[in-house]
């Protein structure tokens, strides 16, 4: 439990006073760029101009048995080189050799087991992002999977021995983990509602850059009574997975690592401290894309796979430079109880958003731009779509779309829990962090303990943006601030954007499965640094 009352939760005055009081170096990293919650990278080689290079879907993976309960994947992660830069050949860590990793289409309720084989050279664990699956299949950030010859390098972080877990803040050692010798079975019940996950790397400490080099890719969950809504599918259906990278003159992916080969110390150089932004947007791994649509309605399933670049997306007609009106129909966690209009849209870190775009309306030959409001310069435009033929559509939005978002009220909770999301100190060298409530992330503490069954509420504040995120459980937005929540806050998320400043409210019930979970900060850099707290449902 967080030692913190209200009164003093929402008594300091947003990022500048906590920054005041904390007189952080990183405060003046901050201020420079508050809107942004992180610096940029410049890439050292020559840009490629937008909206050339085709829009890659990533290929559907193929399951090696569909028999028995559950249907199996295998995935092998390990090392390959792409051209994601035309003409720069960029080495990558994947999940089956591309970036973003396969796609895994499900049904819900039909179980998924996945075995990840790890061919690369660090420790890795996978989390299927906004999956309610049993904690043993989580990815808890110390569960790792061991890559061949791995043994007995850890040394120099007291506490690594005996469990096969070694790197940590201030050699953090977890008596809990379980970690295996070079693969491991993920299985996924899929008890929930549809909707499109993510699936990525979680270890401990190393999870922003693993991300960054390639550890990504999407999980389509769908059933029966959504495909009956006649939303645009098939090709009409597009999973966009949209991150920031930046480029070294090599053609590597360049990042601020303290410890480049990520074996054992984990940090980011100083003017990174809060976040890693790149200058070149990737939509399913490529620069500025172009896709060519039929004038007819589009679904697309946006998500933002990027370690801190938040974005406020918009869609621009290139000829006159008006913004687009477009329908929102779903969250992180599934469709929506009605559409909703949008002419712009904030998108933080880990959120997803399901949207209807009408290309109809327009000639042939439009340009439609998918513009990023919160970049500058080229960050400020992420893909195209050129509409290049009519056609016939079918498909329809219906002004109905669920009738099965929970109702939770207030008069149900529980209990009410207050969590601040703050920079601090951490470790005994009394680095920089990031941190819950005060404290860092410690796997071996126990921070919050629920009922399954009970709703609670919970009250969250923030300095700077936080996307904070719950893992195991969907939950609705009650408040920002003294507010009503914002009008893409709708429908059950499990990752909230936290602005500089802000307060909100969420309400849960605890479903599903007991066991260690978490919740954390999904800025990447903030989460390695300490914003990460464990949560037992019991
Ligand atoms: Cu997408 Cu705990 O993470
Ligand atoms: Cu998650
Ligand atoms: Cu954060």
């Amino acid at each position: 439990m967080p030692d913190l009352t209200r009164r003093r939760v929402l008594g300091i005055g947003g990022a500048l006073g906590a920054m005041a009081a904390t007189g952080l170096t990183v405060g003046a990293v901050l201020s420079r760029s508050p809107a942004a919650t992180g610096a940029e990278l410049r890439s050292a080689v020559p840009l490629p101009p937008p909206f050339k290079v085709p829009l890659p879907i990533p290929a559907v993976l193929k399951p090696v048995s569909t028999s028995g309960r559950a249907d199996r994947y295998e995935i092998v992660q390990r090392e390959a080189t792409a051209e994601i830069l035309p003409g720069v050949r960029t080495r990558l860590w994947t999940y089956g050799g591309t970036f973003p990793g396969p796609t895994i289409e499900s049904r819900r309720g039909r179980p998924v087991t996945v075995s990840h084989r790890n061919e690369l050279p660090v420790p890795t664990v996978v989390h299927l992002h906004g999956g309610r699956t049993p904690a043993a299949s989580d990815g808890y950030p110390t569960d790792l999977v061991l890559p061949a010859g791995w043994g007995g390098q850890e040394g120099g972080h007291g506490g690594g021995h005996g469990g096969g877990h070694g790197s940590g803040h201030g050699g953090m050692h977890d008596p809990q983990a379980v970690t295996t010798d070079l693969s491991r079975d993920y299985t996924f019940p899929l008890e929930q509602r549809p909707t499109l996950l993510w699936y990525h790397d979680h270890r401990m400490d190393f999870t922003a850059p693993a991300i960054w080099r390639g550890l990504a890719g999407m999980h389509i969950v769908r059933d029966d009574a959504e495909e009956a809504l006649g939303l645009p599918s098939g090709p009409r259906e597009l999973p966009l997975m949209i991150t920031d990278r930046a480029f070294a003159a090599d053609g590597s992916l360049d990042y601020p690592s303290l410890d480049p080969t990520l074996r054992e110390r984990p940090g980011v150089q100083e003017p990174y401290l809060a976040g890693v932004l790149g200058d070149v947007i990737l939509v399913n791994g490529a620069p500025w894309p172009v896709h060519e649509v039929d004038a007819a309605r589009y679904r697309l399933r946006l998500l933002n796979a990027s370690n801190a670049r938040h974005y406020e997306l918009a869609f621009v007609d290139e000829g006159d430079g008006r913004t687009i009106e477009f329908t929102q129909i779903g969250a992180d966690q599934g469709l929506l109880a009605a559409p909703v209009k949008h002419s712009a849209l904030p998108v933080a870190p880990a959120e997803r958003y399901d949207l209807v775009v009408d290309f109809s309306r327009f000639p042939v030959g439009t340009l439609v731009k998918l513009v990023n409001r919160m970049g500058s310069g080229r960050t400020s435009e992420v893909m195209a779509f050129r509409v290049v033929r009519k056609a016939a559509d079918d498909s329809r939005v219906p002004t109905r779309l669920s009738t099965d978002l929970p109702t939770w009220r207030r008069s149900d909770a529980v209990r009410v829990r207050d969590f601040s999301f703050r920079a601090g100190r951490m470790g005994e060298d009394s680095t920089h962090g990031w941190l819950i409530g005060g404290k860092p992330f410690d796997p071996a503490r126990s921070d919050v303990t629920v009922r399954l069954g009970d709703v609670e509420i919970w009250r969250l504040v923030a300095d700077v943006h936080h996307p904070v995120h719950l893992h195991l459980t969907g939950f609705r937005i009650l408040s920002r601030g003294t507010k009503d929540p914002l009008p893409h806050d709708g429908g059950l998320k499990d990752t909230i954007s936290l602005r500089p400043g802000e307060s909100a409210e969420l309400i849960t019930r605890w479903e599903g499965y007991r066991g260690r979970y978490l919740f954390h900060c999904h800025n990447a850099e903030h989460e390695d640094m300490g914003m990460m707290a464990n949560l037992q449902v019991t």
